[in-house]
Order: structure tokens, then sequence, then C-alpha cells
């Protein structure tokens, strides 16, 4: 942790966009402007728009209105590949812009940069932070995985879109006698799934923490025919896989961090629980829709909460850190801490699975 003297601050956005961003924005200007005097400028498509120096200044008026609006108005890049940085072998390829970057925010006068954004976006952060660019983190995920905070903002917004899913699914499920599989977003984290799941009753949620095998699945979708029961639902993150296989891929592009691009397994998994158990089934990817549209009551006060606590803090001098969301509070943890941490998985012992179980949900495992 740092002090010094603010007079403007930037800020950017990086990786996928999530409901809420707008929010932060929003609260990070008004703040800066109203509470500490301070000039903001905001930097257009995440890192590339500090590196080439595309820019915008963040009067008053431009942040007004935009709240409850999706998307994020500075728009976002998954290039992080613009930076080198020690310890991290995706990021190792093709030009370092550090410098770059570095000499466009002392051009602007600027004394901190706050950066929204999931692990990537935070770990660049990080790596400008100890290269002579305070920054301040804001954790920003759909997927809830970034370590140290409770609640990133924009979960909620997914989780209610890919609830009232669980919900539509199931009338049509029940009419037609059919197995449902939804396949939600959750590269490595199935939070989404699981709260999902949990919020709709869902007969089996398959998430990437626990690897499923087919014959568990198929038990429980036959054993609810047998009972009678001849609709099953269930909810399944991107990322989940087999015991014995991989995550499913969607071909494509690969994203800017050379990760392959996840999506199939809700079609995987209706076509092969119809074939074993021969019970028609259908697979729904809800896909950017959790992305899209407007945040949630809960999301838009979170993001109003980190964005203005972001703004103080870089305001007030206080950099190199993230703003987290713990026990209700809005606290801070150190960036490099970020840096070296690791995705925030559903823990084996998760209350959440608990509670799930003991209701029915079955995870495929067992
Ligand atoms: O925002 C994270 C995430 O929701 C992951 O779950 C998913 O793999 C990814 O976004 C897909 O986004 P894109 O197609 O924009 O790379």
């Amino acid at each position: 942790m740092r002090k010094t003297r603010v007079k403007r601050i930037g800020i950017l956005t990086g990786g996928g966009d999530c409901p809420g961003i707008n929010a932060v924005i929003r609260a990070v200007a008004k703040t800066a402007i109203n509470a500490h005097g301070t000039e903001v400028i905001g930097f257009l498509d995440g890192y590339h728009g500090l590196v080439f120096n595309r820019h915008v200044i963040l009067h008053y008026d431009d942040v007004s209105n935009i709240l409850s609006k999706g998307g994020t108005i500075l728009g976002m890049a998954r290039r992080e590949k613009l930076f080198r940085m020690s310890g991290d072998a995706r990021a190792t390829a093709g030009t370092d812009h550090t410098s770059r970057a570095r000499r466009v925010f002392k051009e602007h006068g600027l004394s901190a940069l706050v950066c929204v954004g999931g692990e990537g976006t935070l770990a660049v952060a990080a790596h400008l932070d100890a290269s002579g660019i305070p920054a301040v983190g804001v954790p920003k995920t759909i997927d809830n995985d970034v370590p140290f905070t409770d609640q990133t903002f924009g979960f909620d917004t997914s989780l209610a879109v890919a609830a009232e899913a669980v919900d539509r699914l199931r009338s049509t499920a029940e009419s037609h006698h059919r197995v449902m599989v939804l396949e939600v977003m959750g590269r490595h984290a199935g939070w989404i799934a699981l709260h999902a799941g949990l919020a709709g009753g869902g007969d089996i949620v398959l998430i990437p923490e626990i690897p499923f095998s087919w014959g568990a699945v198929c038990a429980v979708v036959e054993r609810r025919a047998r009972r009678g029961r001849r609709f099953s639902l269930i909810v399944a993150a991107e990322g989940a896989h087999p015991r014995d296989g991989q995550e499913s891929r969607a071909g494509g592009r690969a994203d800017g961090l050379n990760r392959a691009r996840l999506g199939g397994v809700g079609n995987l998994v209706a076509g092969e629980v119809e074939r074993r158990t021969r019970l028609e089934s259908r697979a729904t990817v809800l896909g950017y829709l959790q992305r899209g549209g407007e945040p949630t009551p809960f999301d838009r006060v979170l993001a109003t909460r980190y964005g203005h606590a972001a703004a103080s803090l870089a305001a007030e001098g206080t950099t190199g850190v993230m703003v987290a969301f713990r026990s209700g509070d809005i606290t801070t943890v150190p960036l490099e801490r970020l840096a070296r941490g690791r995705p925030r998985l559903v823990p084996p012992d998760s209350p959440l699975l608990a509670a799930a179980r003991a209701v029915g949900t079955s995870f495929g495992d067992q």
C-alpha cells in the first residue's frame, strides 16, 4: 500500500463484459468529481486504450443515466497479452507495452488507475502497479471466481437470468416428459450452475470442480422416471466434464489469453443421457444472455459501493489494492496477492453443496 496525492485518475474496463460495469464507472467518476474534485479519464477498450492512448474525459454528465445500462460505455477487450509479466506464461509472447503505458499515464498527469476486471485484468493491474502505474482493482465477473472477495458484481444478475431459465425449462420439460439440460457459463468455477440449480430446484448440477460419471447422472434420471417423474432438469457449467474426459470445446478462435473457447457440454450431456436412458433430452445454451442487459438492484448497489471505494482510495492515494466485499463490508486486498492467487472455486466442503445434496440434488458423482 502506498500514499500519493491525486488530482486526476484514470479508469478502464477489461476482460469480458458483465452487468454493473457502468454502475462502477458512474460511481468512480461521481465520487472523484463530487467528493474529491478529481478529473477522470476513461481509457477505451481496456488496456489497449491505455497503451495506444485512446481515451475520453468523463464529465459528470457523461456518467449520468448509465446506472442501469448493461455493458460498458468504455468498451473492453481481452488483450492482456500487451504486457510481459513475470511468472505468467500466458503473457510472455509479443511486445511488452509496459513503458508505453507508463508514458501515457504520465502524459495525462494521472496519479492512479482504476482497473475494473476479472482475474486477467487484475493480474495486469498488479503488474502495472509494480511497474510505476499506481492501480486500484475492482473485481468483475459473472463467474464469481475472483479470490479474496465474497462476491463480484455481475454474478447476481447472471444468476437471476440462469434461475429464470431453469424455471422456464421446468414447465416445458414437465409437459413433454423430457430431460432438459441448461448450459451456463463458468469456465473453472461452478458458482452460477450451483446457485441456479439451488434456486431452480435442479435435479442434477454439473460443475467443473466435481467431475461427473455418466452412470451416476443417468441413474438419477432413470430413478426419477421410475417414480413417475417423467422429466428431469440438469444445470451444467460450461467447464463441467466427465471423470474420464475433458471440458467441451466450442472451436473457433481462442480468447486473448490463448484459452480455448468452451461450450458444448449441454449438448454432450443431453445426447449421452438420451442414448443411455432412451429418455428424450434437449439442451439449451444460455450463453451471452447471462452477460448482457441491466444489472439487478443487488449488483447496482454492490457496483456502486465498489466504485465509491475505489475512487476514494485512488483519490486519497491509496493504491496497489483491490476493493473486496467481505462479510457485507467493503475492504481491500493487496493486488500482488491477486496476481499470485488462483480462481475461487466451489470448495468440496461448501455449505451450498451440502444444502443442495440434502434437498436431493445430485452432482453426478455418486
Ligand atoms: O466472463 C467470464 C466468462 O463468462 C467465462 O465463463 C466464459 O468462458 C467466458 O466469459 C466467455 O466469454 P468470451 O466469449 O467473451 O471470451
